[in-house]
């Protein structure tokens, strides 16, 4: 896998059951999982289940791996032939350091290659969630609209920003 794009070097790798500690570390973590769907994991069972359920029947589901150890995640759900959404997080103690951001550009290049009938690679981020829309603005995503009152994420209802990637965009290069 390419190098990172960050100052912290990480890999891209399928989730493994040993992960489960690490998932918790950072599943389990109100603030990481404030805009995502998941509910914050408070047990090591859950990680395990979450990785038997989730992540390895996704067909793309990749960990964000520092020294093997596992700090967050990308990957796509919802693929529709031509398309499909793809989400991302990054364990709190690592924000900040482009992760996010070069996690998500060699993702996309992944993506790309491993369905060449995917065209269009799609996000939504609620209108909250200024880092996330920083990091699809930074990995060449373009902002396509608002979506009023679009997910319900923990009993609210929210108002999303779509992004969009397609094939033929330029991807930047993954080292700055
Ligand atoms: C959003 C998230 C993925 C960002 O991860 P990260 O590794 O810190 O992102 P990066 O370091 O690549 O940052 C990319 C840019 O976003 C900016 N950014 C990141 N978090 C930010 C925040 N909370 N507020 C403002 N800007 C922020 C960074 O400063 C950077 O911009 P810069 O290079 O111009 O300074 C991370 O905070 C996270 O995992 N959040 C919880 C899960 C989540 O929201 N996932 C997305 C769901 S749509």
């Amino acid at each position: 896998m390419d190098p990172s794009s960050s100052s912290t070097t990480f890999i891209l790798r399928p989730f493994k059951l040993s992960d489960a500690d690490d998932i918790l570390e950072y599943t389990g973590d109100d603030q990481v999982t404030k805009f995502l769907f998941m509910e914050t994991m408070t047990t090591r069972d859950e990680a395990l289940t979450y990785i038997k359920h989730v992540c390895m029947p996704l067909s793309w589901h990749m960990s964000i791996c520092v020294n093997n150890c596992s700090i967050g995640f990308v990957s796509t759900y919802g693929h529709e032939g031509h398309k499909a959404n793809i989400g991302y997080c990054v364990a709190r103690k690592y924000w900040g350091q482009g992760i996010a951001t070069g996690a998500l550009k060699m993702a996309v290049k992944m993506v790309l290659k491993d369905f060449p009938e995917i065209v269009r690679l799609q996000a939504y981020t609620d209108v909250e969630n200024i880092g996330s829309q920083r990091v699809l603005e930074k990995a060449g995503f373009k902002k396509e609209g608002l979506l009023r009152k679009n997910t319900l994420i923990k009993g609210s209802v929210v108002d999303d920003f779509i992004y969009s990637f397609l094939s033929t965009d330029v991807i930047e290069a993954v080292n700055h």
